[in-house]
């Protein structure tokens, strides 16, 4: 009966079952259940149906692992630059053949070219010409130094006469007073092209302008003679014979009181007056 099963002993009991309404068949919690059992009310009649249970959101289908990111592929080690192949040796520069030493050059006026007539003092004379022979030159030793005892005066001279050695590259001539080198005279043969006479002074070791003008009058293993002329003013300087350049006087030349000749030259003979 409808009010049997609603006594209070059915009270649980689900409508036409005799097992208690929070209770299946299995004996498992009603909260287990579904769908939940239609209960009845104190009065025989349906409850209400209890509102549905929501669906239950259907969990978000996982978002699919991004595909791994393919490791790069490794970049090619460059091929080795191939080592620059060795620059050839430059041959050689075959070593210039030796200026033959010049012959001697009979020195004018018939004297056959033993003694050079520069070197003569006026008045001598040679009565018989003398049949060219080989020279033999002296050689005197260097560095060559000569005092000048009272100074140089307007008219004193200096004559030397040398042969430049074949390596050369320079050689000094040096008039000297105490305050330093009043002339310096250089010929420079490793400047570019012939070479060039660098003139200067040194006074209290400071070095003046330099003077380069002229030309080169040397040579290698050539013989030379140089003539230093002193006037009021200046030096005036020949070579071979002929005038090279004047040098204006920078230190009075009466207080110049030696002179020297260093080395790279064969020093044949200085004569002063
Ligand atoms: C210098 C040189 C010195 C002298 C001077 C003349 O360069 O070292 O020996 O020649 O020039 O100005």
């Amino acid at each position: 009966m409808l009010t049997e099963a609603l006594d209070d002993d059915d009270d649980d009991k689900i409508a036409g079952s005799s097992a208690p309404v929070n209770q299946n068949p299995f004996g498992l919690p009603a909260q287990s259940m579904s769908p939940i059992p239609q209960r009845l009310g104190p009065e025989g009649y349906p409850l209400p149906a209890t509102t549905p249970f929501p669906a239950a959101t259907p969990f978000p289908a996982a978002t699919p692992y991004p595909a791994a990111t393919p490791y790069p592929a490794a970049t090619p080690y460059p091929a080795a630059t191939p080592y620059p192949a060795a620059t050839p040796y430059p041959a050689a520069t075959p070593y210039p053949a030796a200026t033959p030493y010049p012959s001697a050059t009979p020195f004018p006026g018939g004297f056959g070219g033993i003694f050079p007539p520069a070197l003569m003092t006026s008045g001598m004379s040679c009565p018989f010409p003398v049949a060219p022979s080989p020279q033999v030159l002296p050689a005197l030793p260097l560095p060559f130094s000569k005092p000048i005892p009272n100074g140089i005066r307007p008219g004193w001279r200096l004559l030397i006469n040398g042969t430049v050695n074949p390596n050369c590259e320079r050689f000094v001539i040096n008039l000297i007073a105490t305050s330093g080198k009043a002339l310096h005279f250089n010929p420079r043969f490793e400047h570019p092209g012939p070479g060039l006479v660098v003139r200067n002074s040194c006074v209290n070791g400071s070095w003046g302008c330099e003077e380069r003008d002229g030309g080169m009058p040397f040579l290698h293993l050539q013989r030379f003679e140089i003539l230093f002329l002193c006037t009021d003013t200046e030096f005036k300087i020949a070579v071979n014979g002929l005038h090279f350049v004047v040098y204006k006087h920078r230190v009075p030349p009466q207080l110049i009181n030696h002179f020297e000749i260093d080395e790279n030259i064969t020093l044949h003979h200085v004569h002063m007056e």
